[in-house]
């Protein structure tokens, strides 16, 4: 199974659900492929933000060695599921879609934590310290139901 978490600049969010993932897929001894992407440029190149390597260090996860990339057209034929981390992600990445093959692919990741909610993991970006605990809570709920309903 290969999968790619997406969010807008590939520094909180989808870095998060890459980690959790890949973690709780690699403890089950599943063959998962898991990476992540951002629908902007903004940070190319860059770790994930400090506030979000320490919100996962808190939980035992360590995600300073990702470093962010740009959403790619080929995405959508490397992976399985592509997993958006908000309705405008969603959007942005569906509008570059090609054929509806491609467009099944994208999913809004917190539907697998309440399935047809079509809530969005909230942007931590320009908010407190609490925001990426939140962010984590809902990131990894999601990741657990990945898991048990595969
Ligand atoms: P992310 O958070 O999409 O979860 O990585 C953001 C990171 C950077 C910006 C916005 C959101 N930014 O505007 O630079």
């Amino acid at each position: 199974m290969k999968v790619l978490m997406v969010c807008l600049g590939n520094i909180c969010r989808s870095p998060i659900a890459e980690g959790v993932l890949r973690h709780k897929a690699d403890q089950q001894g599943l063959d998962y492929e898991v990476d992540s992407a951002g629908t902007a440029a903004y940070h190319v190149g860059e770790p994930p933000d400090p506030r979000m390597q320490m919100t996962a260090q808190n939980h035992g996860f360590d995600i300073s060695g990702q470093s962010a990339r740009r959403f790619l057209f080929e995405d959508f034929e490397r992976f399985d599921v592509i997993y958006a981390m908000d309705q405008s992600n969603y959007q942005n990445i569906v509008s570059m879609a090609d054929n509806e093959a491609q467009r099944a692919k994208v999913k809004l990741l917190l539907n697998e934590y309440r399935p047809g909610s079509d809530m969005s993991v909230p942007d931590p970006w320009y908010g407190e310290a609490d925001g990426f605990e939140e962010v984590f809570q809902l990131v990894e709920a999601a990741c657990d139901n990945i898991i048990a309903n595969r």
